[in-house]
C-alpha cells in the first residue's frame, strides 16, 4: 500500500493498467477531505469529469452536492467521493470488469488512507461489486450492511435520479438515515 495520498495521486495519474488510459483526457483521483469519515464511490468519471479531473461535477454532480448540503455535508469539508474506476469509459458505457479489476487496487488504498466509518454506494455499479453482487438499488437502497468492519449503503446514482425523478424522495430519505447514522455512532464530522 502506497502510505500518502499526494504520492497515491501521483501513482494514479501516471496509470496505463487499462484500456481506459488510451481514451482519457484526464484521470479522475478523487475528492474531498482526505481525513473524512464518510465516503461515497461512484462508477465511473462522464465527460465533465474527464474534461476536469474532478469527480461529479456534472449535473449529476450538482444533485449529489445539494443531497450531501441537505444533511450537512459537502466535499470541501467532511467527506471524500471517488469512483470504481478513475478513468472515463467511452461514451459513459459501464466499467467492465477487467477495467474494475484493473483500478480496484487504487480504490482499496484509498479507503486504506482514509479509514472510512461509511461508506455509500452511488448506483447499482459499486453496490454490487463493493456490498453485493446481487444488490438492488430499487429494493435495498438506505440499507446498512457491515463489509471489513466498515458500513456500507447503497443508494441511487445521482444521474439515475436525473432520469428518474420519481426516485428522489427514497434517495433523500437514504440521506437522512445516512445522517441519522453518523449521529448515531458520533462519527466525527
Ligand atoms: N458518475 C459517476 O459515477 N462518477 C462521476 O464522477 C461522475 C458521474
Amino acid at each position: 500500500m502506497i502510505e500518502n495520498f499526494d504520492q497515491l495521486r501521483e501513482t494514479v495519474l501516471s496509470c496505463k493498467n487499462c484500456k481506459l488510459h488510451e481514451t482519457r483526457t484526464n484521470v479522475v483521483f478523487g475528492v474531498g477531505n482526505p481525513h473524512a469519515k464518510v465516503m461515497f464511490i461512484g462508477e465511473g468519471p462522464g465527460e465533465n469529469e474527464d474534461l476536469q479531473g474532478i469527480p461529479f461535477v456534472g449535473r449529476g454532480g450538482q444533485l449529489l452536492d445539494k443531497l450531501l448540503a441537505h444533511i450537512d455535508l459537502s466535499r470541501e469539508t467532511n467527506v471524500y467521493i471517488a469512483n470504481m474506476v478513475k478513468c472515463r469509459p467511452p461514451k459513459n458505457r459501464d466499467p467492465e470488469r477487467d477495467e474494475m479489476e484493473a483500478c480496484m487496487g487504487y480504490l482499496r488504498n484509498q479507503v486504506y488512507l482514509l479509514r472510512p466509518k461509511i461508506i455509500v454506494c452511488l448506483g447499482r455499479v459499486s453496490a454490487c461489486s463493493l456490498i453485493d453482487p446481487k444488490f438492488k438499488v430499487t429494493r435495498q437502497h438506505g440499507t446498512f450492511f457491515e463489509r471489513n468492519g466498515i458500513l456500507m449503503m447503497g443508494t441511487f446514482h445521482p444521474a439515475a435520479l436525473l432520469r428518474n425523478p420519481v426516485n428522489k424522495p427514497d434517495s433523500l430519505e437514504d440521506f437522512l438515515k445516512l445522517r441519522e447514522k453518523i449521529d448515531e455512532l458520533g462519527i466525527p464530522v
